[in-house]
């Protein structure tokens, strides 16, 4: 990872732009537009299923950091495997489940090494009670998100990725300098959720504790990005800036 600005209180860091849609030329002209705007572009399973590495590379191209989200959980050996690939790809954040276990979680964290930070899915957020009942997970959500960020937090996680909804209670479980992660956040005003269920604004999300917001549509979809973006700076702007050593900086 190459060394970070510094500069802790400049909003755009805080900021991970989802990388959402199956056509590449709009993917390249995503990268191209908030890449140098953001702290992170982050590329999903849906754009590295269809592109593989050539995404990355592009992101690469144009972002500060990259944040490669895709949910690993397989055996120890082979997301081993799958995270030396993904740091040989240059990526700075790479999300893997907490639910793989200790195991698995330690191979991950071993073929990080010093240059992928590792954050761990705790309970993916369209699961509710029934889900976890038929899943036969005993216990509240909340209860499983801190019970499962703990364990990514021991596995050597450098944080963990949690609805807006979640981040007050892992932030006063974790402490300080555990990073966390929060998409499902939509800007003061904005009324549609698209399919997120539980939503906040980024100041909501940063006043809870969050480090990095995970922002899509409303960024990528907007009739003006460009305004969509300032407002959303404007309004991390107004919070103080986390201590936390946060994002890689190009
Ligand atoms: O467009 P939107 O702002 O809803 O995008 C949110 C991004 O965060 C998507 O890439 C989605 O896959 C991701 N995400 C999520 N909920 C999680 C984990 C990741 O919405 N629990």
């Amino acid at each position: 990872m190459t060394e970070r600005p510094g500069d802790e209180a400049d909003p755009s860091r805080r900021v991970a732009v989802a990388l959402d849609t199956p056509d590449w030329e709009t993917f390249g002209a995503w990268c191209e537009f908030f890449g140098p705007r953001v702290g992170l572009l982050k590329v999903g399973l849906e754009a590295y299923t269809r592109w593989g590495p050539a995404c990355v590379e592009l992101a690469r191209r144009h972002g500060r950091g990259i944040f490669l989200d895709l949910k690993l959980h397989d055996i120890p050996n082979t997301v081993a495997g799958a995270t030396a690939a993904a740091r040989d790809q240059g990526v700075d954040y790479l999300t893997v489940h907490a639910a793989g276990g200790p195991a698995m979680l330690a191979a991950a964290r071993s073929a990080a090494g010093e240059d992928v930070r590792l954050l761990g899915v705790t309970l993916l957020t369209h699961l509710a009670a029934d889900d976890l009942e038929a899943l036969d997970l005993p216990g509240a959500a909340r209860e499983r998100v801190e019970r499962w960020a703990a364990l990514a937090a021991a596995g050597g996680c450098a944080g963990a990725v949690c609805s807006p909804r979640e981040v007050a209670l892992l932030r006063e479980s974790l402490g300080p300098g555990f990073v966390l992660v929060t998409p499902g956040v939509r800007p003061a005003g904005l009324v549609a959720a698209d399919d997120q269920r539980r939503t906040a604004t980024p100041e909501r999300a940063l006043r809870d504790g969050s480090d990095i917001l995970v922002i899509g549509r409303p960024l990528t979809r907007a009739a003006d990005p460009e305004a969509a973006l300032a407002q959303v700076l404007a309004e991390i702007g107004s919070i103080a800036p986390s201590p936390r050593d946060l994002a890689p900086a190009r």
